[in-house]
């Protein structure tokens, strides 16, 4: 078991942004939900953000997109999930000012890497300063283009690995509701919100995957390869 392959697929869905609406069913801590009561109680009785992670938190709050920024527990549930499978890869399809990326490398053994994707400088500019200040920038691989090229190499490359592993350990995990729960009755403009809602109910389907949906930040799909 110990020299098993893990990986773990972060999908950190574009959501389209038309003003945070309220949120009945989940929230993001820097968004709407930081006025939920429960979601108070658990990040103040649950979060342990490491000082570069909270840095870097303040930092993005500035930026008029920040509401983009993963929730923060739901960055430390994807860590633990990290710890809980060994995964020494991870793909951060949309990384942003890099919150989830720094927290998945901290989770990491020295030799982990986190392929990270963004096609927009001005975020990479922002992230690279935290990375270097929390001594990870070296298990964080930058893809400064669309993450289609970079999955492409990472995937082919992953697959001429299979032949020599003897099992691996693959979870995807993909943002499902996007961050006001449109996705519950997408409207038929929302090519968003019906983009989710049609993968969602694939995986449902897919028979090749344990699966699970987690009402954590913006929504959180896990797919378990069987
Ligand atoms: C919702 S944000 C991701 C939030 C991030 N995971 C975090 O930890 O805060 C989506 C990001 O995907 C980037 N993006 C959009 N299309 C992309 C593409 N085709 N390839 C790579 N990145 C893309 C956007 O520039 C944006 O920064
Ligand atoms: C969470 O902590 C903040 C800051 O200490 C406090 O203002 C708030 O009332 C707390 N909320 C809950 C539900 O515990
Ligand atoms: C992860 O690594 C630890 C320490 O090396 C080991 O005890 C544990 O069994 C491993 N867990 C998995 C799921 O491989």
């Amino acid at each position: 078991m110990a020299a098993d392959v893990k990986m773990l697929f972060c999908v950190g869905l574009i959501v389209v942004l038309t003003g945070v609406g309220k949120s009945a069913l989940i929230g993001k801590t820097h968004g709407s939900g930081g006025e939920d009561l429960v979601l108070q109680y658990v990040v103040n009785n649950s979060l342990r953000e490491h000082p570069v992670l909270t840095k870097l938190r303040l930092r993005t709050l500035q930026d008029q997109w920040s509401i983009m920024m993963v929730s923060s527990d739901q960055a430390q549930f994807m860590a633990n999930l990290i710890r809980l499978i060994n995964a020494t890869k991870a793909i951060e399809i949309g990384m942003y000012t890099g919150y989830n990326a720094l927290s998945m490398a901290l989770a990491m053994p020295e030799n982990g890497r986190v392929v990270a994707c963004e096609i927009q400088d001005s975020y990479i500019n922002i992230a690279k300063p935290f990375f270097k200040e929390a001594g990870v920038q070296n298990k964080i691989d930058i893809q400064h283009q669309t993450a289609m090229k970079t999955l492409s190499k990472c995937l082919c490359i992953s697959h001429s690995r299979r032949t020599h592993t003897k099992r691996r350990r693959t979870v995807v995990t993909t943002s499902c509701l996007d961050c006001d729960g449109k996705v519950v009755n997408p409207a038929p403009s929302d090519q968003t919100s019906q983009s989710l809602d049609a993968l969602n109910k694939k995986l449902h389907k897919d028979q090749r995957i344990d699966l699970s949906m987690l009402t954590v930040g913006d929504g959180l799909t896990l797919a378990i390869k069987r």
